[in-house]
């Protein structure tokens, strides 16, 4: 068989694909059923009256074929008013906005965007595993934030950040910015938690830092906010020249996306909020008793629907998967300064998570 071209064999495996394939494995041998805290698939789904609007506007004869390629106006103009109303940030719905497949998409998109074949990207380190496929498939090498004084063509930042659960500390979109000037640099800020902050945490945006849209762009998630994971719907904010180029690369690649996905994506962003506030406050709830359990390690969450903790020193991810059936994801697998940590789940139910805590302090006693 003829060897893949370059671009398929330098991208790296696929981190949750593997720890799928592994916790899979795990679960089918035998042994007391397992309890997965390795996954950050939202359990929670969307507000009826989202389900609702999918199901009405799917049921109409006129909605099959092509959605405009760039995505519906009223979508793009929802988002906007969210923008708007709960980040004090103004956007132009016709030049700031893209719709994307799921932020992801996004991820790659902005990559092969603003970055020539061979140049730099920052990343953060521990971060999410999919910038690296990112960095790969654009063919540009990646290099680990430490401080502002990093060169680079390009950097990722994501706060409330996946796996660290840390909130965006104060001055930091600022300091971005002013990076990006130095550098003549591209900034993408994945804001997928941008919602989940706890402690009486404001959702900070990107774009509400002065200059941001100047420098940069913003990717909003439909899947954590609204629980719509598995519907794929997402948006790339700010820069509008960044903006044009995702537009563009998507009216190649795609063809728009399914027209009660948008329809019902305009009732998500207009209608009730509460249940943001509601899923928020059920993952605060729940990290609030992750972090009673896991007293006495190191361990913090300011945000997402994660916990990221240090392992004791003589036990690993592997051990516990295998000896006491609880999944996390490992910590190296977010980067060379993720080693010796591993990432806890909140998406889960209530008595999941419960198990999954009783094990772990078993293990660690
Ligand atoms: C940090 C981060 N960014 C982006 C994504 C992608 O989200 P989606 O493609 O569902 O919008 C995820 C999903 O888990 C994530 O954790």
């Amino acid at each position: 068989m003829r060897e893949p071209p370059d671009r398929i064999g330098r991208l790296p495996e696929q981190y949750f694909t593997a720890l799928l394939a592994r916790v899979a494995a795990a679960a089918a041998a035998d042994g007391e059923p397992l309890v997965d805290l390795g996954r950050g698939n939202p359990e929670l789904g969307p507000p009826e009256h989202v389900v609702a609007a999918l199901a009405e506007s799917a049921a109409r004869p006129d909605v099959h074929g092509y959605a405009p390629f760039s995505g519906l106006p009223a979508l793009k103009e929802a988002i906007a008013a969210r923008y708007g109303a709960v980040y004090r940030v103004d956007l132009d719905p016709t030049r700031e906005v893209a719709v994307l497949p799921g932020t992801k998409t996004g991820l790659m998109e902005f990559a092969l965007s603003a970055v020539e074949h061979g140049g730099t990207i920052v990343l953060p380190d521990p971060g999410y595993p999919d910038y690296f496929s990112a960095v790969a498939l654009a063919g540009a090498q990646h290099v680990s934030f430490t401080d502002f004084d990093i060169a680079g063509d390009a950097m990722y930042l994501n706060f409330p950040t996946n796996p660290t659960a840390s909130a965006a500390p104060a001055g930091v979109f600022e300091h971005a910015v002013d990076w990006a000037r130095r550098n003549d640099g591209w900034l993408l800020h994945d804001f997928a938690y941008g919602d989940l902050v706890f402690d009486g945490r404001e959702p900070q945006s990107f774009l509400a830092a002065e200059g941001a849209r100047d420098v940069g762009m913003e990717l909003f998630s439909m899947s954590k906010s609204y629980g719509m994971a598995g519907w794929r719907l997402g948006f790339a904010l700010g820069n509008a020249e960044l903006v044009r180029r995702i537009e563009t690369l998507q009216d190649h690649a795609f063809a728009g996306i399914f027209r009660p996905l948008q329809e019902a994506g305009i009732a998500a962003l207009t209608g009730p909020q509460d249940s943001v506030e509601e899923r928020r406050a059920t993952y605060e709830r729940r990290r609030d008793r992750a972090l009673a359990s896991l007293d006495g390690l190191e361990a913090r969450s300011e945000g997402t629907f994660f916990v990221w903790f240090r392992l004791p020193e003589d036990l690993t991810v592997e051990q516990i998967l295998v000896e006491h059936r609880v999944a996390l994801a490992p910590g190296e697998g977010f980067g060379n300064r993720g080693t010796g940590w591993a990432r806890l789940s909140l998406a889960v139910a209530d008595e999941t998570l419960d198990s999954g805590l009783e094990r772990l302090r078993a293990a660690f006693d």
